[in-house]
């Protein structure tokens, strides 16, 4: 079996049914705390598959991480648990030390004292995989050239600072005793069961409900965009054949600037379902305050990735977003159930 943290949240979750989609794919163990994020209605597909056992749990739980470890022996790890949103990390930053710093740190501990008992082919064979993000490495100006993998790590977000003290925490854990990991640092993620919190989710869903389309500071902000089952497809390539220590870079060599990522997104929507009075959804942009702090330009360069592994990703901009659109037309009973009373909170809180 292999051991998946955080696989009822977004990337998590697909990860997990897009492993299982695989007739010959080993079982998983998904733990998995249920925070605002985790959904477990993304795997309910799995209800009756005997591969997957959910556990409701913190990766910061010494005893059950140990406990998990003991009955399933997985032969490696994932590690997708993270407080994940940016603004969120603005407002309450205690949450993003405490899981992904802490937490990270147990279960770097309770994996390296497992591992340490192994045989020598399963201690060979053992792997902690660390999924991570581009902002660690800061905010590039537009002709900066994109991050390598040997770019300074310079966090400037709550987020991003804790996501870069885990990573130093798993590098260290190789240097110092030799525990096998290998570290993705990923761009921005789009894709089906996405949190309507963050930006291409929320920008459908508030176009379909006739609310204003936020849009921070100037819309001039640059992110590089990977539909989610490429992400997933680079961990698989990484989790068989990367090399032990190293860090991966993970993109899809597509850098768009907010405002006109909102815009495709409104003339798709045009398209596949036009507003009742003829206009364009474009017509609900509205420019709100800024977010504090706000890096301006991430852009990943995949060469590495590309050239060892042989990974491509199979979405263009393009196709990934009008599929991803046409997910949230076709799911309103998945949406239902992710706009809840706290979600309603949130977006009182964030947008006034
Ligand atoms: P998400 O917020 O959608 O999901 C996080 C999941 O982790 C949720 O299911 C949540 O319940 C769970 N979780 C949170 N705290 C936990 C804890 N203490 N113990 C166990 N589970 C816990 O996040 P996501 O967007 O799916 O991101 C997954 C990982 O990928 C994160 O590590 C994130 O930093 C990284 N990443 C995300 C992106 C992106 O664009 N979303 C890009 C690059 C890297
Ligand atoms: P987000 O999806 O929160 O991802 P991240 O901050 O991790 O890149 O935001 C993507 C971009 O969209 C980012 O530059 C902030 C911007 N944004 C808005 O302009 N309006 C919004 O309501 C949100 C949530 C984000």
């Amino acid at each position: 079996m292999i051991l998946v943290t955080g696989g009822a949240g977004f990337i998590g979750g697909n990860f997990v049914l897009d492993w299982l989609a695989h007739a010959d794919a080993e079982g998983i163990v998904n733990l998995d705390k249920l925070t605002y994020a985790g959904n477990l209605a993304t795997l309910s597909p799995l209800e009756k598959d005997a591969r997957h056992v959910f556990v409701h749990g913190d990766i910061g739980d010494k005893a059950l991480v140990n406990q998990l470890l003991e009955k399933y022996r997985p032969r490696a790890i994932v590690n997708f648990a993270a407080e994940s949103h940016v603004d969120r990390s603005i407002h309450g930053p205690a949450e993003f030390v405490q899981t992904n710093i802490v937490g990270t740190f147990n279960l770097l501990e309770c994996a390296r004292e497992y591992w340490n008992s192994l045989e020598t082919q399963d201690k060979e064979q053992f792997r902690f995989h660390h999924v991570s993000t581009d902002e660690v490495y800061g905010s590039l100006s537009s002709s900066d050239p994109a991050f390598t993998e040997t770019n300074p790590y310079k966090p400037n977000s709550p987020y991003s600072a804790s996501k870069a003290a885990s990573d130093h925490l798993v590098r260290a854990w190789f240097h110092t005793y030799g525990f096998p990991v290998i570290t993705t640092n990923c761009s921005n993620n789009y894709g089906p069961y996405h949190f309507p919190e963050k930006l291409i989710p929320l920008v459908i869903l508030n176009a379909l409900n006739g609310k204003p389309l936020p849009i921070y500071g100037d819309g001039q902000q640059v992110r590089d965009w990977l539909y989610v089952g490429d992400h997933c497809s680079a961990i698989r390539k990484v989790l068989a054949s990367g090399k032990l220590g190293e860090t991966y870079n993970i993109g899809g060599w597509n850098e768009k600037a907010n405002i006109d990522v909102v815009k495709t997104i409104c003339s798709i929507l045009d398209e596949l379902k036009p507003r009742t009075d003829g206009k364009s959804y474009a017509e609900q942009i509205t420019f709100v305050k800024d977010r504090p702090g706000h890096d301006r330009r991430y852009a990943i360069d995949a060469s590495k990735v590309e050239r060892d592994l042989g990974w491509r990703p199979a979405e263009t901009f393009d196709t990934g977003i009008r599929k991803t659109v046409q997910w949230y037309l076709d799911n309103p009973i998945w949406i239902e159930g992710v706009v809840s009373g706290s979600y309603r909170d949130w977006l009182k809180q964030q947008y006034n």
